[in-house]
């Protein structure tokens, strides 16, 4: 493999608004997602699959009586815990499944019936009889059971940092903003269901081979998740993805539904097996984001500059597996401050794994670090954006790294110009408008670039001037196809209609996973490379059939700069005065994000974050019954996400901006960032509008109403 040190790379296709590569296909209906797949080459139709579920919070499968559903016609074959392939490595608690009596949380996988058609799945699962003993569980959240500390929280940071003296630096604050803020749970909820198609065989020397068609943000790493399990070679497990309707996270790991797909195709006899989540499923077994309770202390001088930010962080990871959501990263280089303390606390619960949602971390700490921020701006009476101004770090607090590019004031005050922010300290529940209260809200965002090692891209020439590009990569909804043809098009010289882009496939090189807002700039420095090599090796005219394949290094970039995009979030909120209804008529989010590489795909990506940041301020939150440890809303019909009715004025725009020293592109990463800050900026603007302080989201409307 060669490394190459990609150069920056001009440009011509990149910055322009191409059409999405694969919309045609998405508009007619051509695409095939990972329920649609009928692979040909197999023996037979694809039979369907069910989940049976454990109707018990934690506990053991005492019997499992099939002999209703086998006598089925449609039934082929009930799999349980007694008679599951078994697994050679079972230390990821989630994946490993049936491969014990034990019941680890409700709704957790305890048989698989697979029949002819759905209906047939569907009616032989309602017919498996599964007696269960019960055992004392424990599915709440809470402030006094949160007292685990984990040993990294997510991506391999750590858990607990102390810079400075934080009693010292409270002591001496004039000021200070003592409160707890809470997140609900929330599930990712994208638009395609999970789904995975599946079948095993034998290649060509008798070797067994497993093929999926899995809706996921990464193909290889449901690879590398699934082999070892099953004691085969990475290189015999293929996995595709070529569309998929989004995952916010949900799809960035194989959840539980992949591996029972894969072991019912082991007793298919080659026959594919589909199995399509249902949306109840969804809030059972496929991710979501664990509740959070930050408790923060902000000491300021009278003119607020802050002394000392202290954030504990508390939540909840599963029995099974751990999962620690990084709630207090961002208070770690937001804002300066001589002294500061962040910590994470976990209840470990007898539920399903936590996992990603779109800015995990970021999303829930951002929304306490910036409500408190907001009741410091009222308590030093200052202008909510001037406190920020007053505590831009020279550098980043938590690595004493510069910042490549911090123009979180620049985002400010351009937002203000647009949006038409008053100067000066709010004045909380003065302005009305028959019977709405009204008010404005602001509140900064924050989400580290990243850029992830080990991609691999291949680039061959076609002749004629064009070229096929291949990349394990997936477009999970974002754009990723599109901008990855600019990006190749730019780093060859050639019109994007010269370039053939092949992903979504674990036969094409190694790539990472669509997440952490890494893909272009992990992808694409990855293009960069390989295109670069491409014409080292083989020049401006290349023949048909030459080839180069390549992988992106780095320079010494991340010991000498800290990368991160800003954000500034602005929001206008009205709160009818008899009903404690909640309207957002203006939302706009100006952001500072590095070269924005197509303006319509980054744009649908911060009104998406936008969308959804709102969309927690004012509508999600899963319910969990402690008594019984189960997610209530497990429909779209009690789980409210944000509507079209709900989503009025949503603005996104960003900084012209390029910043060469992180990727070749000039490129930051955009898919999280949007979200971030967005529902402290609507609760913020509520306590302008009622002077009702509220320290939870979701913001609803009996919090108004006295
Ligand atoms: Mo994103 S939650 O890292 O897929």
């Amino acid at each position: 493999m060669t490394e190459v040190r990609p150069e920056t790379v001009t440009a011509r296709s990149m910055g322009t608004s191409l059409d999405r590569v694969d919309g045609a296909e998405k508009v007619t209906g051509q695409a095939a997602y990972a329920a649609d797949q009928h692979p040909a080459e197999t023996p037979g139709r694809p039979l369907s699959l069910w989940l049976v579920q454990s109707t018990v919070a934690r506990g053991r499968v005492l019997t499992i009586d099939d002999t209703a559903a086998l006598d089925h016609p449609g039934v082929v074959a009930v799999i349980d815990h007694t008679s599951a392939p078994r697994l050679v490595d079972v230390s990821n608690g989630e994946l490993a499944i049936l491969q014990d009596d034990r019941i680890g949380f409700r709704g957790q996988i305890v048989a698989l019936v697979l029949a002819e058609s759905v209906e047939a799945a569907r009616e032989g699962a309602r017919l498996v009889e599964v007696v269960e003993e019960p055992q004392e569980f424990e599915a709440e959240l809470r402030e006094d059971n949160a007292t685990y500390r984990p040993e990294k929280v997510n991506p391999a940071k750590e858990t607990d940092t102390e810079t400075g003296d934080v009693d010292a630096g409270l002591a001496e604050a004039e000021i200070l903003v003592e409160a707890t803020y809470r997140t609900a749970y929330e599930h990712n909820s994208p638009m395609e269901p999970h789904a995975t198609t599946a079948w095993w065989g034998r290649d060509e020397d008798g070797a067994e081979t497993l093929t999926l068609f899995d809706s996921t943000q990464g193909v290889h790493g449901v690879a590398n998740a699934l082999a070892p399990m099953l004691g085969v070679e990475k290189h015999q497990v293929r996995v595709m993805a070529p569309y998929v309707g989004g995952g916010f996270g949900s799809k960035g790991e194989a959840h539980a539904h992949v591996m029972a797909t894969v072991l019912a195709a082991r007793v298919a006899s080659g026959r594919p097996v589909r199995l399509a989540v249902t949306r109840q499923q969804m809030f059972d077994l496929t991710g979501y984001r664990t509740a959070t309770i930050s408790h923060f202390r902000l000491g300021a001088r009278a003119d607020g500059t802050l002394t000392a930010i202290e954030h504990e962080a508390q939540e909840q990871t599963s029995r099974l597996r751990e999962f620690a959501e990084q709630t207090a990263s961002p208070t770690r280089m937001m804002y300066a401050a001589p002294h500061r303390r962040t910590s994470h606390r976990l209840a470990v619960l007898d539920v399903a794994v936590p996992s990603w949602m779109r800015a995990p971390g970021e999303m829930p700490g951002m929304f306490a670090h910036e409500v408190a921020m907001d009741e410091l701006a009222q308590a030093c009476r200052l202008d909510p954006i001037e406190l920020r101004r007053r505590n831009e770090p020279a550098v980043d607090p938590e690595t004493g790294l510069p910042f490549d590019s911090r123009r979180l004031m620049d985002c400010f005050d351009r937002g203000a110009d647009r949006f038409g922010w008053t100067p000066g300290p709010r004045r909380p529940g003065t302005r009305r408008d028959g019977e709405w209260w009204v008010g404005t809200g602001v509140a900064s965002a924050t989400y580290p670039a990243m850029r992830m090692p080990g991609n691999v891209a291949r680039v061959g020439s076609l002749g004629e001037g064009r070229y096929r590009v291949s990349i394990g990569a997936v477009d999970i909804g974002t754009g990723a196809r599109t901008v990855l043809t600019q990006i190749a098009a730019d780093a060859l010289g050639v019109e994007a209609s010269c370039i053939d882009l092949r992903i979504a496939d674990t036969a094409l090189p190694m790539a990472t996973v669509a997440g952490g807002s890494s893909g272009t700039s992990s992808w694409g420095s990855t293009i960069v490379a390989a295109a670069q090599r491409f014409r080292a090796d083989h020049g401006a005219e290349p023949a048909a059939g030459l080839r180069a394949e390549a992988s992106a290094v780095r320079g010494d970039e991340a010991e000498r700069f800290s990368f991160h995009s800003f954000g500034a979030v602005f929001a206008e909120v009205r709160v009818h005065r008899y009903t404690g209804e909640l309207r957002v008529p203006r939302l706009l989010g100006v952001y500072n994000v590095g070269r924005v590489i197509n303006p319509r795909t980054a744009r649908s990506q911060f009104l998406g974050g936008l969308v959804m940041g709102l969309s927690a301020a004012l509508f999600e939150e899963s319910m969990r019954d402690p008594r019984f440890g189960h997610v209530v809303t497990r429909d779209l019909a009690t789980y409210h996400v944000a509507s079209h009715a709900d989503v009025q004025g949503v603005e996104a725009e960003w900084l012209d901006d390029e910043t060469p020293t992180f990727t070749p592109m000039g490129s930051r990463g955009i898919g999280e960032i949007g979200i971030v800050g967005t529902a402290a900026a609507v609760a913020n603007a509520a306590h302008d509008a009622t002077g009702v302080r509220i320290r939870e989201i979701p913001v609803t409307a009996d919090r108004f109403v006295r």
